[in-house]
């Protein structure tokens, strides 16, 4: 399975990395981030070598990227945690919270309806923290 993570240099994100090239070493994992103040780079550095693991810096509200990305990997499913996560943030500069959390998970969300089509027959999904608990892996 390939599994894009949006946001994986964050906290949530790359715990999610972490945990699964752990338990799912044969999964390919591709990390897209575009590293604001809140991604961290050298939190991913114990998986960077790892053979399953790619790094992308691109932004989830870039539509190129995020259509090229999918056509080079193909992937199963996206988890979503690409976010501009602090509220007191939202307060000083909204308009940041309005790309990356809503146009960015449209994106993302418009890219997976265009590759998945209907005759697929595993459709990607999309899935945000607060739907993961609906998501099942083998
Ligand atoms: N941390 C928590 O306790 C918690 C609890 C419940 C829900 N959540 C939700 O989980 C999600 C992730 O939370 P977190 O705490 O890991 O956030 P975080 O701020 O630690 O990480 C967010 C990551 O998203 C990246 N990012 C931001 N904008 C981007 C963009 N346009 N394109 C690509 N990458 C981008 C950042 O660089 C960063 O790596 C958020 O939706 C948050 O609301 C978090």
């Amino acid at each position: 399975m390939t599994i894009i993570v949006t946001g994986g240099a964050g906290f949530i994100g790359s715990n999610f990395i972490f945990h699964m090239l752990n338990k799912y070493p044969d999964y390919r994992i591709i990390c897209l981030d575009c590293l604001t103040y809140a991604g961290n780079l050298s939190t991913l550095e114990p998986v960077m070598s790892n053979p399953n693991f790619r790094f992308v810096k691109e932004s989830i509200t870039d539509r190129e990227a995020v259509y090229k990305l999918f056509e080079e990997e193909h992937p199963d499913m996206v988890v979503n945690f690409a976010a501009e996560s602090h509220v007191d943030r939202s307060i000083e500069n909204p308009e940041v919270f309005l790309d990356t959390n809503i146009k960015g998970t449209a994106v993302c969300r418009n890219t997976h309806a265009f590759y998945s089509g209907p005759s697929t027959a595993t459709p990607y999904q999309t899935s945000h923290l607060s739907d993961f608990a609906h998501v099942h892996f083998p």
